[in-house]
Formats: C-alpha cells, sequence, structure tokens
C-alpha cells in the first residue's frame, strides 16, 4: 500500500530589495541567510515526493521511512515559515510598534520597553527562535521560545515577530555577539508588515 498524496511544489519567495540595505545586519549575512531558507524549500519539495512512494505497511515508531519523511518535514516546513516570517517584516525603521500591534503591546505586555525586553530575553534563552504570537485561544500575545525550526510552536497561536537567533543569522556580522544582533533585529522591524498580519489574522478580535 502506497500514499495516496498530493502536493505542489513551491518556490523560494524573493527578498524584499530593503533586506539589502538592513542597519547593522549585512548584505552578505543576508543573501547567505537566504540561500539556507531556499535550502528548506527544496528540501520540503523532496519530502513531499518520497512521501508519495512510502510503504505505509512499514509504519514504525523506532524506525521508518515514514516516521523520518515525517519528522523532517516538519524541520523543512518550519524552516520556510520561520524565515519567510522574517525576511517580510525586516527592512523597516523599527522603533516602538505602531498601529493594533502596537495597541496589542501596551495591553498585554504594559508597554513597548516591557514586551522588547521579554523578546531579547528569549531570545537570548532559545537556540534556534523566539517568536511573539497570539494565543487565539487564551487572546493574548506571548513571547514563545524556538530551539529549532520545529521546536516548540504551540498549536492556534499564530506568529507576529520571528526573531531568528540560530548563530546563522548574526555571526558574519556580530560574531558571538548575540545580544548586540538581536538590537539590531529590532531596529529593522517594519510595523506596517506585521500590522498586516494582525489584521489580515483577526489577531486583534
Ligand atoms: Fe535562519
Amino acid at each position: 500500500m502506497t500514499l495516496a498524496y498530493n502536493f505542489e511544489e513551491i518556490a523560494p519567495r524573493d527578498l524584499r530589495p530593503e533586506l539589502y540595505e538592513l542597519d547593522g545586519i549585512s548584505r552578505a549575512s543576508v543573501e547567505a541567510h537566504h540561500r539556507l531558507y531556499q535550502g528548506y524549500v527544496g528540501k520540503r519539495n523532496e519530502i513531499l515526493g518520497k512521501l508519495a512512494d512510502v510503504d505505509l505497511g512499514s509504519a514504525n515508531q523506532v524506525w521508518s521511512e515514514l516516521r523520518a519523511l515525517k519528522v523532517e518535514l516538519s524541520f523543512a516546513v518550519g524552516g520556510i515559515k520561520n524565515h519567510e516570517l522574517y525576511f517580510a517584516h525586516l527592512g523597516g525603521v523599527g522603533g516602538d510598534p505602531t498601529g493594533p500591534f502596537g495597541d496589542l503591546v501596551k495591553r498585554d505586555f504594559g508597554s513597548a520597553d516591557a514586551w522588547r525586553a521579554d523578546l531579547k530575553a528569549t531570545g537570548m534563552a532559545g537556540r534556534g527562535w523566539a517568536w511573539t504570537a497570539y494565543d487565539r485561544d487564551e487572546q493574548h500575545l506571548f513571547n514563545y521560545v524556538g530551539d529549532a525550526q520545529n521546536t516548540f510552536p504551540v498549536w492556534n497561536a499564530t506568529p507576529l515577530v520571528a526573531l531568528d537567533v540560530y548563530e546563522h543569522a548574526y555571526f558574519l556580522d556580530y560574531q558571538t555577539d548575540r545580544a548586540s544582533y538581536i538590537d539590531a533585529f529590532f531596529a529593522n522591524l517594519d510595523w506596517d508588515v506585521v500590522n498586516g498580519w494582525v489584521e489580515h489574522y483577526g489577531s486583534a478580535t
């Protein structure tokens, strides 16, 4: 028995032009980072292609082709989604959050400074990512920690800010000084993009 699974290959998104002129994050770093993202897209397509032919009858929790492909698919898809958020909301002028996201930050964290301090600390504590996400069940923002592309998002929460703290995001520009990279990340956020997501996903309702 084989898995009847239909999927379409996807193509990597191009970088917005602003990404080549960030404040404190070099073009060389962004270009290398974008190539990593392209790799996630390629592997996502490759894995889904292999899943179409996998033998369902051999599925096994210790090791099986189905298990291996599905576990690593979550890494590839996580890598795509995380980086598409990351690249999309950089290229702005930073500063305190504005608009509906700014209102959510004030409501749930008390102030922009408190939100920024918590997200920065979460990023210092993570091994891969820190996200500000809106939990639709609890109806508030929270800064979540991630150790890899596929850990540890929670269900029914929509990420609105995605802070990449993998070393590949900053080693070229900052070596091991992650804290300074995080400051540069904040200085390049585009609040119009984030507010577009708040409105698109209805996060404030
Ligand atoms: Fe990354």
